[in-house]
């Protein structure tokens, strides 16, 4: 029975991904959260696993290293897969120090750790374990609106500081794989969408905003391109690298779907007048008058574009979910919890959402 040690697990694709493998390996694998709850932690997301036997939460700071070490010292630990970060740009921007804190320090922390558990007297390491590093293809930078992608041999180009503290986090485990030959994978994968994902991001922002006929804030032109990944094809995605990646490779994970915000917001619109039922008194007011360019973010990359070759032929993942199927699961998700938006918008949000689009012209 193989351990998991899943850092951030509370948080959108870390609860995601815990529920992708339950639904898949059931009672044949056991897995430890580990999770501080920061604002984007919500053990609400788990509460359908929180039950099994095979699951276990551990509140700690992953900069903590006396707990991390902890967790590894009363645990066999097999496989670590490290969501946990600071994910959000705008917020990088306002306060890039705690960026800085949880992605790099915490990430050494992480590798220290389980290093010290693994590292065998001659060096090696047994049979099994490995380090999954979840990372962004943010760290690439920016390209132009021409047709290129990045790859795995894209040099590092990053601009915000999140995006700076992520590709510093990548070159921390680089340095572990060369310098002590440590089982470590890193992905690099695109935005992703879904279920449990928190209302700072554009998706949910944008299906929340719209239910409550709340203006929809676009930045700069709404031009600016991202290639959108359906959370449960991503979680398919790590969980083959984490038993095929070949050791130290980096494997760029895409959803072969570019789009521009403001066709992502077209689309959202679209898709929830179709599905709001007939008489529903939001369909009244859910339309394209919603949408409000604002001022535009600092630094704001224009294009990102991943081609998931690698990934694709050497361990025979693709992207599986059509955006417009996978925006539908999406809305129906957030239809069937309205609840779970009024917790997470309640309290703390309603100032972060103030303070960061208030007085944005
Ligand atoms: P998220 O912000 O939803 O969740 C982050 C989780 O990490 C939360 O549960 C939070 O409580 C936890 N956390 C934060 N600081 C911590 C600390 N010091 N100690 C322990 N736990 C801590 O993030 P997400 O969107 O689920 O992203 C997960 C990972 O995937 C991140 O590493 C992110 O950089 C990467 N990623 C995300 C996307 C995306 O589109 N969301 C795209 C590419 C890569
Ligand atoms: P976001 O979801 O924050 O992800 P990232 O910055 O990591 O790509 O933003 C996605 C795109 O949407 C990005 O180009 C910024 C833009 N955006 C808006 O136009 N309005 C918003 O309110 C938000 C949150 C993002």
């Amino acid at each position: 029975m193989k351990t998991y040690l899943v850092t951030g697990g509370a948080g959108f694709i870390g609860s995601n991904f815990i529920h992708y493998m339950f639904r898949k390996y059931g009672d044949t694998i056991r897995v430890i959260n580990l999770d501080v709850l920061t604002y984007a932690g919500n053990l609400e997301n788990l509460k359908e696993v929180e039950g099994r036997d095979n699951y276990t939460f551990v509140k700690a700071d992953i900069t903590d290293r006396e707990a991390v070490s902890r967790v590894f010292a009363e645990n066999d630990i097999d496989l670590v897969v490290h969501f946990a970060a600071e994910s959000h740009v705008d917020r990088s921007i306002r306060n890039p120090e705690v960026f800085v804190r949880t992605n790099v320090l915490g990430t050494a922390v992480m590798l220290n750790c389980a290093r010290a558990a693994w590292e065998k007297e001659d060096g090696t390491y047994p049979e099994g374990k490995k380090f999954l590093h979840v990372s962004t293809d943010e760290v690439y930078g920016s390209l132009e609106e021409d047709g290129t992608f990045f790859y795995e041999t894209t040099p590092y180009a990053p601009h915000s500081p999140y995006s700076a503290s992520k590709a510093s986090s990548d070159l921390l485990v680089k340095s572990y794989i060369d310098t002590y030959k440590f089982p470590a994978n890193i992905t690099n994968c695109s935005n992703n969408y879904g279920p449990y994902q928190f209302p700072e991001k554009l998706i949910p922002l944008i299906i929340n905003n719209a239910l409550q006929g709340k203006k929809l804030p676009v930045y700069g032109d709404g031009k600016n391109v991202r290639d959108w990944l359906y959370v449960d094809d991503h979680a398919k995605g790590i969980d083959m690298v984490l038993k095929k990646g070949r050791p130290g490779e980096t494997y760029n994970i895409g959803g072969h779907n570019e789009k521009q915000n403001i066709e992502i917001v077209n689309i959202i619109l679209e898709t929830l007048q179709e599905m709001l039922p007939a008489g529903d008194p939001r369909r009244s007011y859910v339309s394209k008058d919603l949408i409000t360019y604002v001022e535009d973010r600092k630094g704001h990359d224009r294009r990102y574009a991943i081609a998931p070759d690698k990934i694709r032929t050497e361990i025979g993942w693709e992207p599986e979910t059509m955006f417009a199927d996978g925006i539908r699961k999406t809305i129906a998700w957030f239809f069937e919890h309205e609840e779970w938006m009024k917790h997470v918008t309640s309290g703390a949000y309603q100032k972060y959402y103030d303070e960061m689009y208030t007085d944005r012209s």
